[in-house]
């Protein structure tokens, strides 16, 4: 049984857990009409019917239960004195009590936000439940073989972007490895990529999400919309990025491929991480870098 049809039979109980909760309030409902013990009360007291104030007939005094048994006991004619009553005065209801009452509508409140919870929660757990990508960004992609990652990054001048990861590819010195599990909290989820000299950086800047292009002269990442700026392994050196940038779990397999899990951004490493000690090999590319 997979865990996104064990969501699916999850959802499908709380939502008859709501339908079941809105029905038992709907048969309370049928017992609104029943007398209180007031009514019940005043039903069996006498009650003078047929009073005229103009004859001075004090009518006489009847009990709606002395009715009742008249009415069994002669179904054709009439128990009650007929009276002329005068018309009633017409009085427009009030719109307040023919309206929402405010019991009817703390409930359908309750049962609303209740409805909306219980939407929210079950598309978060299809969300995490739902198949991930099998290819392309969100899936574990393979990059190849080391050295031949490592080639394409030489050819490409330090840095070597995959576009399927939405990813920068550049080498880990190994003269950094020795500082890396102290300054990397999450290290163990790229500890097999660090040691195999390299590492698999998210493409969007940390700061507000611009995409962050290298910069060939002096060897780092330059962010142009703020001017954040990273070393070549995407720790912070300038601007205004709350963090190095994000980057992605790697592991190795037997075989020396790369496998990038792209469905698992990273946050990147605190400011003031330095691992390697790379300072910019030339002229930025961003004069104008450090804020905003
Ligand atoms: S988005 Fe990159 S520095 Fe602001």
């Amino acid at each position: 049984m997979t865990p996104l049809f064990i969501g699916l039979i999850l959802l499908a109980l709380l939502a008859l857990v709501v339908v079941g909760a809105s029905t038992r309030r709907r048969d309370t409902n049928s017992a609104i009409g029943q007398l209180s013990g007031e009514t019940v009360k005043r039903d069996r007291s006498p009650v003078t019917v047929g009073a005229d104030s103009d004859t001075a007939d004090t009518g006489s005094a009847v009990t709606g239960t002395a009715v009742e048994a008249a009415a069994r006991a002669n179904p054709a004619g009439s128990v009650v004195p007929q009276v002329e009553q005068p018309p009633v005065v017409y009085v427009p209801p009030d719109p307040e009590t023919i309206g929402v009452n405010r019991r009817q509508f703390l409930n359908r409140a309750i049962i609303g936000a209740f409805g909306f919870a219980l939407l929210a929660f079950g598309g978060a757990v299809l969300a995490q439940l739902w198949p991930r990508p099998q290819e392309g960004f969100g899936a574990k992609l393979n990059v190849g073989r080391v050295p031949d990652i490592k080639a394409s990054i030489q050819a490409a001048g330090g840095f070597f972007y995959y576009p399927e990861g939405r990813m920068w590819l550049t080498e880990y010195p190994a003269t950094a490895l020795a500082k890396a599990p102290g300054s990397y909290s999450f290290y163990p989820q790229v500890e097999e990529g660090l040691q195999a000299g390299v590492v698999a950086l998210f493409q969007t800047c940390p700061h507000l999400g611009c995409r962050v292009p290298e910069c060939q002269t002096s060897q780092w990442f330059e962010c142009p919309c703020h001017g954040s700026q990273y070393n070549q392994v995407g720790e912070k050196k300038g601007g205004p990025a709350p963090r190095g940038m994000d980057r992605f779990p790697m592991s190795v397999t037997a075989a020396g491929e790369l496998i990038v899990d792209t469905g698992a951004v990273i946050d990147g490493p605190p400011i003031g991480v330095n691992t390697t000690g790379q300072e910019a090999e030339g002229p930025n590319c961003l004069s104008n870098s450090g804020g905003h």
